[in-house]
Order: C-alpha cells, then sequence, then structure tokens
C-alpha cells in the first residue's frame, strides 16, 4: 500500500529537551488522519500536527462517542525502534469501537499508519531508560447532529508524544466507597472518553484527602478491589501474585497480560480473581502484604506506598519491593532490546523506504 506523507517544513524537535518530559505535553512532528464516511474509511494521510475546526453540533462534544489506545515506541541501543504489543492495541481499539457503535479500523491499515508514523518522526522517541514515544490513536463521531444515536461520520487519529515516566514517585491509593467507576454490563472494559471523565471528580476528591489515585472497587458492596485510574493492580501476597480478575468491568490492560505471562514464566504463582480488600487487610495483619504495584502502558509499573480503605490506612515501602523492579526492568529491557525477547511481543520499526518499497 503506502500512505500519502506531508512532511513538516519546520521540525520543532531541537526545542525539546528530552531530559525534561512532561506526560502527554508535547507532541512530535506529525499525525496520521483517516475520515470514515458512507460506510467506508477513506484514504488515510499523514500530514503536519495541526488542529481541527469542530462544527459546535459535533457528536462526540455532546454524548462522548469517543475511544482511544496508548502504546509506546522505544529505542534499541542502535537507534532501531521498537513497537510493543501493537496487535493486541489493535484488537483492544476494535473491540471499544465495537462496544461504542463505532466502525473498526482494518488492523492492515492501523499497523502500517504506527509503523509509517513512527518511522517518520524516529528521532522524537527519547532513549532515556523509562522514556519512550508515547502513541495515541483515537476515533471520533463527527456527525454534526444533537440527536441521540451512533454517528454515521468518524475521525481516527495517530499522534505521539515524547514522554518521561508517567509516575516518578511511588503512588498513595484512597478506596473508593462512594463513587463507582463500572458495573457489569457497562463500558468499564472499554477504553471510552466518558470513563476517564467520570473518573476525574472522585479523583478530585482524593487528592483534597492527600491521594494520588481512587482504587476503584466493586460497585455493590465496596469490597472487591477493580483497578487504579490509571492502571491495573496487583498485589503481592506470601510471594504469590494476586490481581483482580477480568470481569468485563476493568480494562484488559495488555501490560497487565504481559505481566502475568513474565510472572508465571518466572515461576510466580497467579491468582487472577475477585480480590477482596478484607484479604489484603488480613495479609497486611498477618505480615504477608509484600508489595503492591499498578500496570499500565503509561505507568508500566508502578510503586504503591500508602492505600487507605476508610480510617484503616496500609503503609508500604517499595524500597523493600523485590519482584515490582523486577518487573519494571523486565518490561525497560524489552523495550531497549537488551533482554531476550521470548514471547515475540517487540517489532521493530522498518524504515520508510523498504515499507514503501
Ligand atoms: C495508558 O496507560 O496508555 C492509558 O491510557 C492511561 C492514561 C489515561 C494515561
Amino acid at each position: 500500500m503506502g500512505i500519502r506523507i506531508q512532511k513538516t517544513r519546520e521540525s520543532r524537535l531541537s526545542s525539546i529537551d528530552f531530559d525534561n518530559l512532561p506526560f502527554g505535553k508535547i507532541c512530535s512532528d506529525h499525525m496520521f488522519v483517516m475520515d470514515y464516511k458512507n460506510g467506508q474509511w477513506e484514504e488515510g494521510e499523514i500530514r503536519p500536527l495541526t488542529n481541527f475546526s469542530i462544527h459546535p453540533a459535533n457528536l462526540t462534544l455532546h454524548y462522548a462517542q469517543s475511544i482511544f489506545e496508548g502504546m509506546k515506541a522505544s529505542v534499541m541501543r542502535d537507534g532501531t525502534p521498537l513497537l510493543f504489543r501493537l496487535d493486541k492495541h489493535v484488537e483492544r481499539m476494535n473491540a471499544s469501537a465495537d462496544r461504542m457503535c463505532m466502525p473498526q479500523v482494518p488492523g492492515d491499515i492501523f499497523c502500517e499508519a504506527i509503523e509509517t508514523l513512527v518511522d517518520l518522526d524516529r528521532a522524537w522517541i527519547p532513549p532515556q531508560d523509562g522514556s519512550a514515544l508515547y502513541i495515541r490513536p483515537y476515533m471520533f463521531a463527527t456527525d454534526e447532529f444533537i440527536g441521540v444515536r451512533p454517528s454515521e461520520t468518524y475521525k481516527f487519529v495517530i499522534f505521539t508524544c515524547p514522554v518521561g515516566p508517567y509516575y516518578t514517585a511511588p503512588v498513595s491509593l484512597l478506596a473508593a466507597d462512594k463513587y463507582v467507576r463500572a458495573v457489569t454490563g457497562g463500558v468499564g472494559e472499554a477504553k471510552t472518553a466518558g470513563n476517564y471523565a467520570a473518573s476525574l471528580y472522585p479523583a478530585k476528591m482524593a487528592k483534597e484527602l492527600g491521594y494520588d489515585q481512587v482504587m476503584w472497587m466493586d460497585p455493590f458492596e465496596f469490597k472487591y478491589i477493580q483497578e487504579v485510574g490509571t492502571m491495573n493492580i496487583f498485589f503481592v501476597m506470601d510471594g504469590k501474585a494476586y490481581t483482580p480478575n477480568l470481569s468485563g468491568t476493568i480494562l484488559k490492560g495488555i501490560t497487565r497480560d504481559s505481566i502475568i505471562h513474565i510472572l508465571k514464566d518466572e515461576g510466580y504463582e497467579v491468582i487472577e480473581a475477585p480480590l477482596s480488600k478484607d484479604q489484603v487487610l488480613e495479609a497486611h495483619k498477618n505480615g504477608q502484604l509484600q508489595e503492591v504495584f499498578g500496570t499500565g502502558t503509561a505507568a508500566v509499573v508502578s510503586y504503591v506506598n500508602k492505600i487507605a480503605f476508610g480510617e484503616t490506612i496500609i503503609h508500604l515501602n517499595p524500597d523493600n519491593y523485590k519482584i515490582s523492579p523486577f518487573l519494571k526492568s523486565y518490561i525497560e529491557g524489552l523495550r531497549s532490546g537488551d533482554r531476550d525477547d521470548k514471547f515475540g511481543w517487540t517489532q521493530k520499526v522498518r524504515s520508510l523506504e523498504l515499507a514503501h518499497s
């Protein structure tokens, strides 16, 4: 195939301080844009990153028919860009599209767009450990209509941001006891904009009480742990790893899945099952709660140092953690190419000449 490319005349690259990259504030030079009209995708194009003009009645602005993904490109020591589990991200985006009544993006077009964009902006991939080029594909409704129904037109866009770590310090969590994120049959599993909008108010409340994030609990008894605002969650108790099972109410984290595979491959027992706060509190009481960490594309592996379940507060010391630092360096080793990719999760980005020959 071959994607039409309109290159920027003036790269902003030289103005970027790669040693000081806040998450998600700086975008690279180009973006991919593809429109859906008359029941089909039109030809996509890569062009310089520019604003869209939006009609006041744009359907997404009113009813949030919008989905997204987050993935990362890294560089190997020799400068070759690597993508991590691209196929899984395409699969998850299309599952979100189904749930939100949006058209799927054909996998071959999706992958080619990502590869071409990353190749073109390869100089934007920060080489520093823990940094990466964050790739944000998203789709939104573009009908100019305020009746409530699925849009008939959409825009699929991909842009990228060089990023440093999402969390630069261990994270404290406040277990929800009033607000909920998802119920069975809802959209908790979809990576859709409204899930994140709905989390803002409880997250603000948690911040006011001195916590970094909300830990979502089941919506009926506030007893079973679901996930954290920006990541899935793991508990190491008595040498075993516990994480809430995929029940349709939590995000099917791709880093979560990778961590489970790595843990099992390293001989750890992994228990994916409903996990109650009582189990965690009991383990803490018995001295068996060893580590708590979150996993996500942005968060990678992020240590948790405090969890509040109502009045009961658990303090943890990430300096004593052993398994989560190993997992973090494992993922980073895969991203830099330093570690053998026995699972076949990474793929090298071909250069434009090869991809388009
Ligand atoms: C990601 O980890 O890629 C996410 O989408 C979380 C985010 C909201 C920053």
